[in-house]
C-alpha cells in the first residue's frame, strides 16, 4: 500500500484511490471540482518519489518537468511527498459579480468583471472559487468590453456550486477565478473549414462564444449549430440564435429536444443523432462538442467513424465528481 506525505502527516493511500480521494478521505481540503483530470483545480507537485505519467495529463512539458501532477487522477505506485501548486503556477484574480439574469428557470447568465487583465478566448473555461474553498468550471460564453466575462450557470438540484450562484450569489460580491484553460475556443486558420457545434443544456455557453468570434473574424465556411434540451422549457437564447442563422447565409441552429412533447421546428431527439443524421460525412470538418460528458464521449467517437479527423474535434465534457 502506498503512502502519500503532504504537510507533514503521512496518509495511506487504499487500493484503486487517486492522490486527490485519500486526502479528501482524511478531510484534507484540497480544492477540486470534475475529478477528471479535466479542470486542472487539483493541480499538485511531487517533492518526494514519482508520479505515474498518466497524472500529467495535458500539462504543459514545462510543469511535467518539474513535478506538477493532478491529484484526482493520480494512483500512486510508490511512497509520495506531495505539496499543493503555488500561486506562482495557479495564479486567482479577482472577479466582482456585475449582473446575474435568469436566461429559463434552469440557466442563470452571470458576468462578471475581472479586477485585473485576463487574457482569454470565448469557449475556453475558468475555474470559479469561492471563498470556503469550493471550486467548479465554467465555460466562457462571451467575452465583453472592459473586461467582462459571461457564464451560463446551470441549476442543479442539490448541486453546491449552482444552487448557491442561483440562490445566494449577489451582484457586487467578490469571487476569484483562475484560468483560462481549455482549448475549446475558433481560431481562424481556415476559415472556408465547415464548423459543427454540437451542445447539451449550459453546453451552449462555449458554443455561443466560438459562434460569436467565427462571425466577428469572418468565418467563410458553414457553421452548424444543434442544441440538445430534455424540454422546450430548457432552450435558451432562442432568438437571437434564430437571427443569427436568418442573417447570415453560412449559419444553421437546429433545436432539439429529447423529451415526449416537441413542438414544431425542433427536432425530436438528441442533438447529437441530428447532427449525425444530417452530415454522414465529416472528413475535413472541425467539431465542437460541449455538454454532457456521455454526450462528448459518444459524438467523438461517432464522429471520427464519419470521417473527423480527431485532431479536428475540441471537446469540454461537464465532468463533475460522481
Ligand atoms: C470544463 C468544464 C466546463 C464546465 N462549464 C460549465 C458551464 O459553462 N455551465 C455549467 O452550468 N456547468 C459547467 N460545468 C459543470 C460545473 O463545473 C459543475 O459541475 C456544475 O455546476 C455542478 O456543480 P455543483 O457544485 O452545483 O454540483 P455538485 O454539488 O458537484 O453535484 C451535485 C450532484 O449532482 C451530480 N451532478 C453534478 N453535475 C451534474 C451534471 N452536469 N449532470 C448530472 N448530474 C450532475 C453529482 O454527481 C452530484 O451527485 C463545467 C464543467 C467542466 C469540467
Ligand atoms: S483535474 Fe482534478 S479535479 Fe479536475
Amino acid at each position: 500500500m502506498s503512502k502519500v506525505g503532504y504537510e507533514g502527516q503521512v496518509y495511506e493511500v487504499l487500493d484503486d484511490e487517486s492522490v486527490l480521494q485519500c486526502l479528501h478521505r482524511n478531510r484534507v481540503a484540497i480544492p477540486s471540482s470534475c475529478g477528471s483530470g479535466i479542470c486542472q483545480s487539483c493541480l499538485m507537485r511531487v517533492t518526494e518519489g514519482k508520479v505515474p505519467e498518466s497524472s500529467q495529463k495535458g500539462l504543459k512539458k514545462s510543469l511535467k518537468k518539474r513535478g506538477y501532477f493532478l491529484a484526482c487522477i493520480c494512483r500512486p505506485e510508490g511512497d509520495l511527498e506531495v505539496a499543493l501548486a503555488g500561486d506562482e503556477i495557479v495564479h486567482r484574480i479577482a472577479v466582482r459579480v456585475v449582473d446575474k439574469h435568469k436566461m429559463n428557470d434552469q440557466i442563470l447568465r452571470l458576468r462578471l468583471e475581472c479586477l485585473e487583465s485576463f487574457e482569454h478566448k470565448a469557449g475556453q473555461f475558468i475555474n470559479l472559487h469561492r471563498s470556503d474553498g469550493l471550486s467548479r468550471s465554467y465555460s466562457i460564453a462571451d467575452s465583453l468590453p472592459d473586461n467582462i466575462l459571461e457564464l451560463h450557470v446551470e441549476y442543479l438540484s442539490g448541486g453546491k456550486m449552482s444552487t448557491w450562484i442561483h440562490n445566494e450569489l449577489q451582484v457586487v460580491d467578490l469571487l476569484e477565478i483562475d484560468g483560462p484553460h481549455g482549448d475549446c475556443y475558433y481560431s481562424a486558420n481556415d476559415q472556408k473549414q465547415n464548423l459543427l457545434l454540437i451542445g447539451t443544456g449550459s453546453g451552449l455557453a462555449p458554443l455561443v462564444g466560438i459562434l460569436h468570434d467565427a462571425l466577428s473574424q469572418g468565418h467563410q465556411g458553414n457553421i452548424h449549430l444543434f442544441h440538445g434540451v430534455l424540454d422546450f422549457s430548457r432552450l435558451y437564447m432562442v432568438d437571437e440564435l434564430s437571427q443569427l442563422a436568418d442573417t447570415h447565409d453560412n449559419v444553421f441552429y437546429t433545436r432539439c429536444i429529447s423529451g415526449d412533447v416537441v413542438p414544431d421546428g425542433c427536432y425530436a431527439g438528441f442533438a447529437n443523432s441530428a447532427a449525425l443524421e444530417q452530415y454522414s460525412s465529416l472528413a475535413g470538418w472541425r467539431l465542437f462538442l460541449c455538454g454532457h460528458p456521455d454526450m462528448v464521449k459518444d459524438t467523438r467517437k461517432k464522429a471520427f467513424l464519419a470521417g473527423a479527423s480527431l485532431q479536428e474535434i475540441y471537446s469540454d465534457p461537464f465532468e463533475f465528481s460522481r
